[in-house]
């Protein structure tokens, strides 16, 4: 794959593809910023050297339907404006804008709207990776996070721009899991929690061969302890996977990893208003009651299983950590990885955004943008987005 370095940006057009979907909070404050720092040395880069313009492209959150308020890339605009030092164009609509994107005037740099807007990005539609195409002389993929993704921006525009690259980022974290996974040092631990679970739950049947130890918490966790007949009661978990986590757990002994479990649960009677929370073993879970952190005998069995393990791979965080009462198993459990003497690698926006504010970032090796992305890289896969600038 070629690096940007590899290229002359000066006086082209470069699109590049970032990953801003970053965690906000109810009122579209930007919680963790990292994915947006992590980007600015490409796009510093061609700023540097002269570009004639420079369209940032990303999405935000999953929108179903078009256009919808809460998923507008607005609200990052001012602060990449704030981090860039310079002032950023906003593009509602890039089609309309390909002949201000093409006059060259050094140094600018366009937003382009959240483009899962459009319909065609995520069915990597070739009409849309065309139009993408159209308005750059140099793409740049920088957006490891969604670099698992086969989506128009991330793959299908590679096909039609000659001249596609790897941004900074996207090359520090390959190189970064390759460390780790090439020749790994064993025993290692998969740690896995959040709430996405149906995007991560059927990776991990392929992770079993190269992983000793699974670990798995938050809301991932009830749906595996749904599958052992537990009642999780009003506790976040999918039914339509609790079959899928069985075939986790049998894969997980055809092939001799161990699996770590909840013992026992943080539960509240109401999420935004709770009134009554207490520790319950896992099975025990009250009536209409929701699961929303791991108890302190689960961190202890967790905190056991790490200590042992040499390279540590943590994906998603043990609970609702975003509300202070529930996110004590997360920042203790990144204390406890921190502690370890072993390569530690910590993946996704809201568990880098936890380790942060637990104050552990400097104890852990490598803190990746990237939480599917990293699960994929794990199972052994090329990711697409990468892929793609390999065929170029
Ligand atoms: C992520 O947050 O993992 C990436 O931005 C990809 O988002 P997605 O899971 O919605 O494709």
């Amino acid at each position: 794959v070629k690096s940007l370095k590899e290229i002359d940006v000066t006086g082209k057009r470069v699109l590049i593809r970032v990953d801003f979907n970053v965690p906000m909070d109810n009122h579209f404050n930007i919680s963790d910023d990292r994915r947006i720092k992590e980007a600015l040395p490409t796009i510093n880069y061609c700023i540097d050297h002269n570009a004639c313009s420079i369209t940032l492209v990303s999405h935000l959150g999953n929108p179903k339907n078009g256009y919808e308020d809460s998923f507008t890339l607005r609200h990052i605009q001012k602060r990449l404006e704030r981090l860039l030092e310079k002032k950023v164009e906003f593009i509602d609509d890039f089609e309309a804008s390909k002949a201000e994107i093409s006059t060259c005037s050094l140094e600018r740099v366009f937003l382009l709207e959240n483009i899962r807007f459009h319909d065609g990005e995520k069915k990597n539609d070739a009409e849309l990776s065309k139009k993408l195409a159209d308005i750059c002389d140099v793409y740049v993929n920088d957006a490891f996070g969604t670099s698992h993704r086969k989506h128009a921006s991330t793959y299908g525009i590679a096909k039609y721009v000659e001249n596609s690259v790897a941004g900074f980022l996207m090359m520090k974290e390959i190189a970064a899991f390759n460390k780790a996974l090439e020749k790994p040092i064993r025993p290692i631990a998969l740690v896995v929690g959040g709430a996405k679970i149906s995007s991560k739950i059927t990776l991990l049947s392929s992770v079993m061969p190269k992983i000793d130890k699974l670990i798995i918490g938050g809301a991932m966790s009830n749906t595996f302890l749904s599958a052992q007949g537990y009642d999780m009661q009003a506790s976040l978990f999918e039914e339509e996977f609790v079959k899928t986590a069985k075939k986790v757990l049998e894969d997980a002994k055809v092939n001799g990893v161990k699996v770590y479990l909840p013992v026992d649960a943080v539960i509240t009677d109401s999420i935004e208003h709770p009134v009554d929370v207490r520790v319950v073993p896992s099975q025990d879970v009250l009536e209409g009651f929701h699961a929303v952190d791991i108890g302190p005998a689960t961190l202890k069995l967790f905190s056991e299983a790490i200590e042992l393990s040499n390279t540590i791979i943590w994906n998603g965080p043990m609970g609702i950590y975003e509300i202070e009462r529930f996110s004590k198993g997360t920042y203790k459990l990144a204390s406890a990885i921190g502690d370890c003497y072993a390569y530690t690698i910590v993946g996704g926006g809201d568990t880098a955004d936890a380790v942060e504010k637990a104050g552990e970032k400097d104890n852990f090796s490598f803190i990746s943008t990237g939480g599917g992305a990293s699960l994929e890289l794990l199972e052994g896969k090329i990711l697409p987005g990468f892929e793609c600038l390999q065929r170029r």
